[in-house]
């Protein structure tokens, strides 16, 4: 079984054997192979990189209380191997039939009744959308309805019929077959995760494993120093479904369990490097706000359910929203090999323009936040187009920390003014033993559109993003000021 993806469809065990079903590779999607099956095409190919929710279906795994969790996702971003011992959930799974009528899903009922579709093209999608909130939420509010929706988009309908069928289906309580048969699900879905020997899938070429411990992984880590580490492979599924590239090796770590731990300890807080978007946001809660308030705005529920902390850190995009963030939050992050554990500074694990201080031996096992006293300020802002499901033009992550009204520590972290995050130093100078006035504070915009070179490009001209830079700072000071 060691060369075999194993998954629960349509209520039965599904192996995909590569050797055999050479028509797939390894890094087939989960939408690329639903789409081959006459019975599986309500999954539908919008943009293939994550943007419009046409392909959402919903997985569901086993969590620590031995209960089923349903998580919605983007089926054009996630490998086939990434849904071993899952269940996936397609539209068509929803109705069911009795006595040779077909019984809708409330879901799929409300959608009807509230005329939530005209053309249907992005209604299976939707449909998935919903029936993730009805299994996640009892009268959802109109934020959390909204929010569920960010990762779908419906050009003809208008959202209003949509949203009112989302409020009606998940607070009527109608009937829901899932919750019948989870007992059967949980016994299949152990039959397949009992086994935790690390899958390889080798054909001429590709070569692709998926380990379940760290340890394995770390191993296969030093041995193949070329290969891709993939985690949600959020970012890296596109340079296969836009760019084309076929990616040779591969590292698959989203089934290690052990970098998927958070806890707090010590005056920290220790996020697992597999922790997705969504289950960071959901720890951070009151505690860390400025980081959740940034993933609020982070891709959609859809993309937060697969993409994690670790690849943020790990991809050093100049734009990764986690990134002002957490230098603000003075972050660290842990990384190790087979031999070796080392800690390092945020600042100092960025390198250069996607480049990281990572070794070739070495995965990011966690990103760790100092806990801040009460008498820090810290905030965090995205400037976007669109406000949901879009990419930073710029954003910033301020701390502060004042003395009798005299700035005694500041960090200005910025995203989108250079190849890399990057602090705005001489601004900060200009601070040291100032006090935090508005008039201190235009006279360091001054500088602060002095310090960076931002780039012109198709989100928007570098006057834009300098403007905006300066703007941010003017905001954080009227959030922060005395009086
Ligand atoms: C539709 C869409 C919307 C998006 N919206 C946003 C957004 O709003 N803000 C934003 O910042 N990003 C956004 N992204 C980008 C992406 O989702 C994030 O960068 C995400 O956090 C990447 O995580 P991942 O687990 O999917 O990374 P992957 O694609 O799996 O990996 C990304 C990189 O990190 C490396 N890596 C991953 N894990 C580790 C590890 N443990 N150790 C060492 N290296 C590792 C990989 O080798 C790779 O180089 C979006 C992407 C899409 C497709
Ligand atoms: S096809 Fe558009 S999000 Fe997947
Ligand atoms: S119903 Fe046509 S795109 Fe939504």
């Amino acid at each position: 079984m060691k060369n075999t993806v194993r998954f629960v469809l349509d209520g039965k065990i599904v192996e995909v054997d590569f050797t055999k079903h050479t028509e797939l590779k390894p890094t087939t999607t989960v939408l690329s192979y639903l789409r081959a099956f006459p019975e599986h095409k309500g999954v539908k190919e919008g943009c293939a990189e994550g943007d419009c929710g046409a392909c959402t279906v919903v997985v569901t795994e086993i969590d620590n209380d031995e209960k089923l969790i349903y998580k919605t996702l983007d089926s054009c971003l996630v490998f086939l191997p990434m849904i071993h011992g899952k269940q996936l959930i397609t539209v068509e799974n929803l109705a069911i039939k009795e006595k040779g009528k077909t019984i809708l899903h409330p879901v799929q009922q409300y959608m009807v009744e509230t005329n939530g579709s005209q053309c249907g093209y992005c209604t299976p999608g939707i449909i998935m959308s919903l029936f993730g909130l009805y299994k996640n939420h009892n009268n959802p509010s109109r934020e959390i309805i909204e929010d569920t929706l960010t990762g779908n988009l419906c050009r003809c309908t208008g959202y209003q019929p949509i949203i009112e069928a989302a409020q009606k289906s998940c607070t009527n309580n109608g009937f829901d077959h899932f919750s019948i048969n989870e007992k059967k699900i949980i016994t299949l879905l152990k039959k397949i995760t009992s086994n935790k020997e690390t899958l390889i899938f080798n054909n001429k070429k590709q070569k692709y494993f998926k380990p379940f411990t760290l340890q394995e992984a770390l191993r296969l880590r030093k041995e193949n120093h070329n290969a891709v580490i993939i985690n949600g492979s959020t970012d890296i599924a596109l340079r296969q479904t836009k760019k084309k590239e076929l990616l040779p090796q591969i590292i698959d770590i989203s089934g290690v369990e052990e970098l998927k731990n958070f806890k707090e300890e010590n005056n920290n807080y220790y996020f697992g490097a597999g922790l997705t978007m969504e289950q960071v946001r959901k720890y951070c809660n009151r505690k860390l706000p400025a980081l959740k308030k940034i993933l609020s705005v982070f891709g959609s529920l859809q993309v937060r359910n697969i993409a994690t902390i670790g690849g943020n850190v790990g991809s050093a995009s100049p734009i990764g929203d986690s990134l002002p963030v957490l230098f603000a939050y003075k972050a660290k992050i842990k990384l190790c090999s087979e031999t070796s554990e080392r800690t390092i500074g945020i600042e100092d694990f960025i390198k250069g323009y996607r480049q990281t201080d990572i070794k070739n031996d070495e995965l990011i096992t966690e990103v760790i936040i100092p806990k801040s006293d009460d008498d820090y300020f810290i905030n965090s802002y995205k400037v976007s187009k669109r406000k949901d499901m879009d990419i930073s033009t710029v954003s910033g992550a301020f701390r502060l920390k004042l003395d009798d009204e005299t700035v005694s520590e500041i960090i200005l972290a910025f995203g989108g003014m250079s190849a890399v995050t990057k602090r705005a130093i001489n601004t900060e100078k200009l601070f040291t033993g100032k006090k935090w006035t508005r008039e201190n504070v235009e006279s360091a915009m001054k500088i602060l559109a002095e310090e960076f070179s931002p780039l012109s490009d198709a989100r928007s001209e570098a006057e834009f993003r300098k403007t905006a830079a300066k703007n941010l700072l003017m905001k954080f000071y009227l959030e922060t000021k005395v009086n």
